[in-house]
């Protein structure tokens, strides 16, 4: 198994470009399956998750082609209406493939995700969705089995906001016969750009990115070309780390307008951030101030950031709170930084961070996604080295990290 063996205490200097985002790529090359013709896709990140979606798609019959970033994707001939297991378990979003293949094809088999690391994460919001769409809906076996001669458009309001959710029912209703109006809708910037995507090919959205989304169904999509936005993730992450770390970077291909409040929280914590056009620059010449974060759907804080400030507020001047309200069980990185010397409570859904001088270099696991990212600011940030197993969680997301970092002047490398 890799792991990135880390030498702390290098400041981080320089420009990074950002990547594709992975959010944005992986609804959108699902929105293949909904024409015959060729879509044309640019700015595709190289990650495993992508990887893994490209193989699901294929296994279906979908024909790709794949050239650096660009990607094109062709739905003519589809022979298997199935997301299965093996694939689901790694990957949550394949789920986003069961909206598009009942909306064309009338019929998908999808496997339930079942339970992941970061907890429980029903589907339930897209299977209800659904069968208000007309689709009958059975679970057999493991897996979702949705059968509709054609969708028919409905009013759905979501109990809870689900961008994967939105995503499947918005991708569902371009094909539907007439109106869906999505309620309570997530207002995530990726939902917005596959909206984008899907009006390029001929879908009639209306609303993405408020929290009604209004889809009339056309008979047919056609082909498109579309460039997935930047990832703001990983732009976020890249900013923490320098705002832990101390120096001076910048950004480039990157969108500071949809990460106002990752960037206030920044400057709050003695970050001076510049944004010009796509580069976002930010400079550091203190140890950081605590703040304090809670998480809650776009356009408040996202989940998907709370690891990395964790990280920060480890070593920062202060105490903080950081709390959870999107997943349970997101706290799995605490124990990590704790074996590196962190000072972190943890009360139901709620951390209380207090803020020490230094934290100190030691072998330590990624178990998800976004901690792994926590641990890689930690470690470039703790004295000595610091060593992270189970790396393939950071694959899956942020693309060549160890190149962007190391180009800053972190000393990472990977273990093979
Ligand atoms: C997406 C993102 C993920 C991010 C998350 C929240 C992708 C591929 N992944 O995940 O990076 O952390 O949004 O911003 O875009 N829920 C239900 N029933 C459902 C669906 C969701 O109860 O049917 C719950 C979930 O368990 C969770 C909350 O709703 O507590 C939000 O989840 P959701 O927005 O659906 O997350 P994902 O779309 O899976």
């Amino acid at each position: 198994m890799q792991k990135l063996a880390i030498q702390g205490g290098s400041r981080l200097n320089g420009e990074v470009r950002i990547s594709g985002a992975k959010n944005a790529a992986l609804p959108i090359l699902c929105a293949s399956l909904l024409t015959g013709d060729p879509l044309q896709l640019g700015n595709v990140p190289d990650l495993n998750d992508v990887a893994t979606m490209r193989k699901l798609l294929q296994q279906m019959g979908v024909a790709i082609v794949v050239e650096g970033g660009q990607v094109a994707l062709s739905a003519a001939q589809i022979d298997k209406l199935e997301a299965p297991y093996d694939m689901v378990k790694t990957m949550r979003a394949a789920i986003l493939v069961l909206g598009p293949l009942v909306a064309r094809f009338g019929e998908a088999r999808v496997s339930l995700p079942g339970g992941c690391a970061i907890g429980s994460r029903p589907v339930d919001l897209h299977i209800k969705g659904l069968q208000a769409m007309g689709a009958e809906i059975h679970i057999e076996h493991g897996y979702i089995h949705a059968q509709a001669r054609r969708l028919k458009g409905a009013r759905i309001f979501f109990d809870l906001v689900s961008v994967t959710g939105t995503e499947n029912l918005m991708m569902a209703a371009t094909l539907a016969d007439g109106v869906t109006v999505l309620e309570n809708a997530a207002r995530e910037p990726e939902v917005v750009d596959l909206a984008h995507c899907l009006i390029a090919m001929g879908a009639r959205i209306e609303g993405a990115g408020s929290d009604t989304i209004t889809v009339t169904g056309v008979e047919k999509l056609h082909g498109a070309s579309h460039r997935v936005m930047p990832d703001r993730i990983e732009s976020g992450t890249f900013l923490v780390a320098a705002a832990a770390a101390g120096g001076n970077i910048t950004l480039t291909d990157t969108r500071a307008d949809i990460l106002d409040n990752v960037l206030e929280k920044l400057q709050e914590a003695g970050a001076t951030i510049q944004v010009s056009g796509s580069t976002i620059n930010l400079q550091m010449n203190q140890r950081p101030r605590a703040v304090n974060v809670r998480t809650a759907p776009y356009p408040a804080f996202p989940t998907d950031m709370q690891a990395q400030f964790m990280a920060m507020n480890c070593i920062a001047e202060g105490s903080s709170m950081v709390v959870e309200t999107i997943f349970e069980n997101r706290f799995m990185h605490v124990q990590e930084l704790r074996r590196l010397g962190a000072q972190i409570d943890v009360e139901g859904n709620t951390a209380v961070i207090r803020g020490c001088a230094q934290l100190e270099g030691a072998a330590i696991m990624a178990t998800d996604l976004r901690a792994s990212a926590c641990l890689v600011i930690a470690g470039l940030v703790a004295q000595g080295e610091t060593v992270i197993d189970r790396i393939y969680h950071l694959d899956r997301g942020y693309e060549h990290i160890e190149a962007k970092l190391s180009a800053l002047g972190a000393q990472i490398r990977r273990i093979k």
